[in-house]
């Protein structure tokens, strides 16, 4: 029996797949590389000595996934595959809907035709609305902001709308925080594509001298320095989260669990941290604040660690640390160290 993992060439997915194999599953990937390199399969192949099944195809079309399923004895999914840019989906609202909506629709259409009701979900802290206390708990009232968001928040109404028609599902939605660091080989690790939206890829790109500085979105909040504070968690400790989450699918259920550390850090903390940690300057300017950011966003764990036996134990230095080496032995992400082995 196998684990499909749809998004297993994405950031967050190719951690997965790479603590799947560690753990002994079979692992089939489907991902159709629109935002993700070819050469993360042989990466996970070369850490792990073990390879994934590799599907290149969209969820959109519904007989690449009923061919997966005809071909394979699948026990659970795992579903990273989405639009994930919260700028883009402001832009492109009916691209977002579209794919993110209906790849997760054609993928409950065809689990349900081959029997297979285990879904981990990719979900995130977005979901939350505005005015909420800290730390968030998972009855904190949700509500998105931006058509990304909405998509989220949709999916897992989605998801549970199918639990009441059909107690047979075991639906576990994790909703992520914010993750960041790369595995700590240096060699899977995130790549992303242009300039990058979120604050570690544009901190390791100005500490290697791609771009020239950071800007810090507002120091006027009324957080400890006055800028941003989030709860950042390191990619391979939300990795190992979905391992935990499978073994829930053992029962049914519809299922919302955090993923964070509990933890907030302001940019600046995180701006010294990697200063401090890795040994490279960050040069930075303070810009306006970033419309549509939050001043705090944490996460109570407390849920996960109960049920699921889950908690993240790798602190923001290990993800400054990891997350440098990654920037260090890939200046260009996967791209340049492809042109690097043909030249
Ligand atoms: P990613 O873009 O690196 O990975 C997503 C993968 O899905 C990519 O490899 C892409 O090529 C693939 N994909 C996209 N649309 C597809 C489709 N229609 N069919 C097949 N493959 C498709 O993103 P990530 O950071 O690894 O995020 C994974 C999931 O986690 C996403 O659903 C994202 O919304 C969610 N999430 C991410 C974060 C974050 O900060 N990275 C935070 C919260 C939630
Ligand atoms: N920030 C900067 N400069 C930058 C980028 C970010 O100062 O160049 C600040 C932001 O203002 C914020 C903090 O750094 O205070 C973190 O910002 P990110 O863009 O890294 O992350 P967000 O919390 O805004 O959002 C991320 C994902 C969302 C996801 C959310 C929760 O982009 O998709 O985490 O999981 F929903």
């Amino acid at each position: 029996m196998a684990i499909l993992v749809t998004g297993g060439a994405g950031y967050i997915g190719s951690h997965t797949c790479v603590e799947l194999l560690e753990n002994g599953h079979d692992v089939i990937v489907i991902d159709n590389l629109s935002n993700s390199s070819l050469d993360v399969l042989d990466r996970i192949h070369t850490l792990t000595n073990k390879k994934v099944t590799f599907y290149k195809g969209d969820l959109l079309d519904r007989t690449m996934l009923e061919t997966i399923f005809t071909g394979h004895s699948i026990e659970s999914v795992i579903h990273f595959a989405g639009l994930k840019a919260v700028g883009e989906s402001v832009e492109q609202p009916n691209r977002y809907y579209y794919t993110n909506l209906m790849s997760t629709l054609h993928l409950l259409q065809v689990m349900d035709k081959y029997n297979v009701h285990k879904l981990v979900f990719s979900s995130s802290a977005t979901v939350y609305g505005t005015g909420n206390l800290m730390p968030l708990n998972e009855e904190a009232r949700l509500s998105a902001v931006n058509p990304y968001g909405r998509t989220k928040l949709m999916i897992e109404e989605m998801l549970a709308d199918h639990y009441r028609s059909n107690q047979a599902w075991r639906f576990i939605v994790l909703r992520y925080f914010n993750p960041i660091g790369a595995h700590p080989s240096g060699m899977i690790g995130e790549d992303p594509a242009g300039r990058p939206n979120n604050l570690m890829p544009y901190v390791t790109q100005v500490a290697v001298g791609k771009l020239p500085e950071l800007n810090i979105f507002g120091d006027d909040y009324s957080t400890h320095d006055g800028t941003g504070v989030r709860d950042y968690i390191h990619v391979v400790d939300l990795a190992l989260g979905h391992i935990q989450a499978l073994k829930k699918t053992a029962e049914p259920g519809y299922h919302t669990y955090n993923l964070g550390t509990g933890q907030g850090y302001s940019v600046l903390d995180v701006i010294h941290t990697f200063e401090e940690v890795n040994g490279n300057p960050v040069p930075y300017r303070v810009q306006g604040r970033r419309s549509g950011d939050a001043a705090v966003c944490y996460a109570d764990v407390e849920k996960a660690k109960k049920e699921l036996n889950w908690e993240a134990t790798r602190g923001l230095q290990d993800m400054c640390r990891d997350a440098w080496r990654w920037q260090v032995q890939n200046p260009n992400g996967y791209q340049k160290a492809r042109s690097f082995q043909s030249n």
